[in-house]
């Protein structure tokens, strides 16, 4: 089976390999725990690391925004990859300006046809649900969207807003049974900040770990570590 690597420090390694290549993996977790930046950083390994071009769909930000926050956290060369095409930002300006999503479908359709791209980010599930008015219309179009995806080749990460650090056991909902895979983002607060897990929960066809890692956002992204001593201990070692 063919993988792609992800680049981030340490996920290959729990994902043996990396992503089976034409799936669709949810990143979801609470505001702040760093769904954005990994899919920044996806995109942009992507592109320096391993020759693959990346589309970015925001539907909270403006392209700005998304740039900046790519530079900040240390992606130097993201608007240079954007202007030479191997990024490519479809932001809320462009995806919002239809009111249905039939059109905004169209037009996406449109540049995946047109543009070879290898990896594809949605910021975020969350918003692409309101357009649909009824959870059935929601669910059709995910369906058809997730289909579409996987007929152009691409290996996805989908963003999902959580409420809850964990899903309940009732309260699973729909995008984890579309989608190929399951990453989960957390964050507790400790008095010097926070401390950062990640955790593969689910991977069809792949076998992983599916311990929580610590994991960390610094200069240079994210980066995920062995499993230290203690649940809660940050440190150790990056797993290679
Ligand atoms: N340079 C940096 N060094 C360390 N931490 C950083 C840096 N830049 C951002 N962060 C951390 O990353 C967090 C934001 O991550 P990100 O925007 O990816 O979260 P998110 O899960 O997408 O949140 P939301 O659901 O609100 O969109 C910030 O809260 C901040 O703590
Ligand atoms: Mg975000």
């Amino acid at each position: 089976m063919e993988l792609v690597e992800t680049g981030v420090e340490g996920l290959d390694a729990i994902l043996n390999g990396g992503i089976a290549r034409r799936a669709a993996v949810l990143v979801s977790g609470r505001p702040g725990t760093g769904k954005s930046i990994l899919g920044l950083q996806y995109l942009y390994n992507g592109v320096e690391q391993f020759d693959e071009r990346g589309i970015y769909l925001s539907f909270e930000e403006s392209e700005r925004d998304i740039r900046e926050a790519a530079e900040s956290i240390g992606f130097e060369n993201w608007a240079e990859h954007v202007e030479n095409g191997d990024i490519t930002v479809f932001d809320k300006r462009q995806l919002l300006q239809e009111d249905e999503f039939a059109g905004t479908l169209d037009t996406l359709m449109a540049e995946l046809d047109g543009g070879d791209y290898d990896r594809l980010v949605l910021d975020s599930l969350t918003m692409f649900g309101l357009f649909f008015d009824t959870e059935r219309e929601k669910r059709t179009y995910l369906l058809k969207f997730v289909d579409v995806l996987k007929e152009f080749g691409l290996t996805s990460l989908l963003v999902a807003e959580q409420s809850e650090a964990f899903p309940t056991a009732g309260g699973v909902s729909l995008e984890n049974f579309l989608t190929d895979g399951n990453i989960f983002m957390l964050q507790t607060p400790t008095e010097a900040g926070v401390n950062r897990y990640l955790w593969v929960s689910k991977m069809r066809k792949q076998e992983i770990q599916t311990d929580i890692f610590p994991m960390e956002i610094t200069q240079g992204g994210i980066a995920v570590y062995e499993r230290a001593a203690g649940f809660s201990l940050i440190g150790g070692n990056p797993i290679t």
